[in-house]
C-alpha cells in the first residue's frame, strides 16, 4: 500500500534516544518514495510504571493491535535499581506483547559488516540468522516458589514446548534455509540433558527436514554453539533455538559481529493475525542512557527489517546500504553522538 500506520514505543533509557534516529531514517526513505507514514507513540516502560502504575493496560494493547507494525526501543531498570521489582517490566510489558501478538518467530541476524571491528583474530565471513523462538520455552512463566526466603525454598521454572510452537518456528526456519545460498540449518538446544524438550525439538526437526531435502541440517549443543561462535562463526547460516538459548547465543552473536549496538531483530507474527515489532536485541543501557552515547544503528536496521515485513525491501535494502557505508568509515572517525550517527546514515542514503 502506499502508507504504513507504525506504533512506537521508545520505552526507557537509551531507547528514546535511538528511536529518535531510527524514525528520522524510517521517515526520510518513506519520503523519498512517496510512502506515507503514521507514527503513533505510546509512552510505556519502567518510567511510566513508576509514574503510573501501568505496564501494559488492555485498551493500550488492544489500540497496539491496530496499527500494522510497531518500532520499540528497550525497557527496564537499571539492574540494581530498587524501585522497581526485576523482571516487572520484560514480562509485563515486553513479554506481554510477544505472547500477546504471537510473535513466534524471534528474527536475529548477524552480520560482519566490513570494516567494523570484531574482537576475533580472524572471523572470516560471518553472515547467518538465528530464528529464536518467541512464545515458549522458559519464558512463559510456569512455574512457582514455595517456602520463599527460607532454606527450604523450592523455585521452578518450567520450560513449556509445544509440538505446534516448536513446528511452526522450526518449519519458519527451514523455509529460510531453504532460501539462502548455502541452505544450512543448524538446530541448538541440550537434548543430551534436556531430554524431554530437546527430543521434541529433536524429532521436529528431523521430521521436517524431510520437507526440505535441499536443507543441510547440523545438530549442535548450546554450549558448543558457544564455542563455535566465537572459534568459527562462518560455518552458521541459520539457526534455530529455543527461547532461552536463543537470547544468549544473540547477545553472543552481536558481541563477535561488532557489538550490540549494531545488532538488530524482529519479532515476526508470520501469519499476520496481528503486528509484529521491530527492536534492537539490546536493552535500556542505563549505565549510558541520556548522553548521547549509544549507537542507533541496531535500532536504524530494526526499522529496515519493518519495512522489509511491510512488504517494502527495496526501502530496507537502501537503510542497510547506508548503513554499511556508515559503518566502513567508521574506524576514520572518533566518537560521535547518537544524532551525529542516525544524521550520518541519513547522509549515506544512496
Ligand atoms: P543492555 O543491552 O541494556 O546493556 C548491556 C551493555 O551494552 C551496557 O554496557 C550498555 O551500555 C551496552 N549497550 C547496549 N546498547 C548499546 C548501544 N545501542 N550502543 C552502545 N552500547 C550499548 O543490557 P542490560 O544492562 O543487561 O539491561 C539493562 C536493562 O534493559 C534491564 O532492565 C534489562 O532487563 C533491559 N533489557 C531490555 C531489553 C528490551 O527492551 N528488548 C533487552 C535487553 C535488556
Ligand atoms: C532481549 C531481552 C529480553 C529477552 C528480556 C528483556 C525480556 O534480553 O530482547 O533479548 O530475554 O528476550
Ligand atoms: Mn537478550
Amino acid at each position: 500500500s502506499s502508507s504504513i500506520d507504525v506504533a512506537v514505543i521508545p520505552g526507557d533509557g537509551i531507547g528514546p534516544e535511538v528511536v529518535a534516529e531510527a524514525v528520522k531514517v524510517l521517515q526520510k526513505v518513506a519520503d523519498d518514495a512517496g510512502l506515507g507514514v503514521s507514527l503513533t507513540e505510546y509512552t510505556l516502560g519502567a518510567e511510566h510504571w513508576l509514574t503510573t502504575g501501568e505496564t501494559l493496560p488492555d485498551e493500550t494493547l488492544a489500540a497496539l493491535r491496530q496499527h500494522d507494525a510497531i518500532l520499540f526501543g528497550a525497557v527496564g531498570a537499571a539492574p540494581g535499581d530498587t524501585r522497581i521489582p526485576s523482571g516487572l517490566i520484560e514480562r509485563e510489558l515486553l513479554l506481554k506483547l510477544r505472547f500477546s501478538l504471537d510473535h513466534y518467530v524471534n528474527l536475529r541476524p548477524s552480520k560482519l559488516y566490513p570494516g567494523v571491528p570484531s574482537p576475533l583474530a580472524a572471523p572470516g565471513v560471518v553472515d547467518f540468522v538465528v530464528v529464536r523462538e518467541g512464545t515458549e520455552g522458559p519464558y512463559v512463566g510456569n512455574g512457582g516458589a514455595l517456602r520463599t526466603g527460607t532454606d527450604q525454598e523450592i523455585a521452578t521454572e518450567v520450560s513449556v514446548n509445544t509440538a505446534f510452537g516448536v513446528q511452526r518456528v522450526v518449519k519458519d526456519a527451514f523455509r529460510r534455509a531453504a532460501q539462502t545460498e548455502r541452505k544450512k540449518l543448524s538446530y541448538v538446544h541440550k537434548h543430551n540433558v534436556l531430554v524431554h524438550a530437546g527430543h521434541l525439538w529433536k524429532r521436529t526437526v528431523e521430521a521436517v527436514a524431510a520437507d526440505f531435502p535441499e536443507v543441510t541440517v547440523d545438530y549442535l549443543h548450546v554450549d558448543a554453539a558457544t564455542i563455535f561462535l566465537v572459534t568459527d562463526p562462518a560455518r552458521f547460516d541459520i539457526i534455530v533455538t529455543d527461547n532461552l538459548f536463543g537470547d544468549i547465543l544473540t547477545d553472543l552473536a552481536a558481541a563477535i559481529t561488532g557489538g550490540i549496538g549494531l545488532a538488530a531483530s524482529g519479532n515476526i507474527n508470520m501469519d499476520r493475525s496481528a503486528p509484529s515489532m521491530f527492536e534492537p536485541v539490546h536493552g535500556s543501557a542505563p549505565d549510558i542512557a541520556g548522553q548521547q552515547k549509544a549507537d542507533p544503528t541496531a535500532a536504524v536496521l530494526s526499522a529496515a527489517l519493518l519495512l522489509d515485513h511491510l512488504g517494502h525491501p527495496e526501502l530496507a535494502a537502501r537503510i542497510g546500504r547506508a548503513v554499511e557505508q556508515d559503518i566502513a568509515g567508521r574506524s576514520e572517525l572518533g566518537p560521535r553522538t547518537t544524532s551525529q550517527i542516525g544524521e550520518a546514515i541519513i547522509a549515506a542514503l544512496s
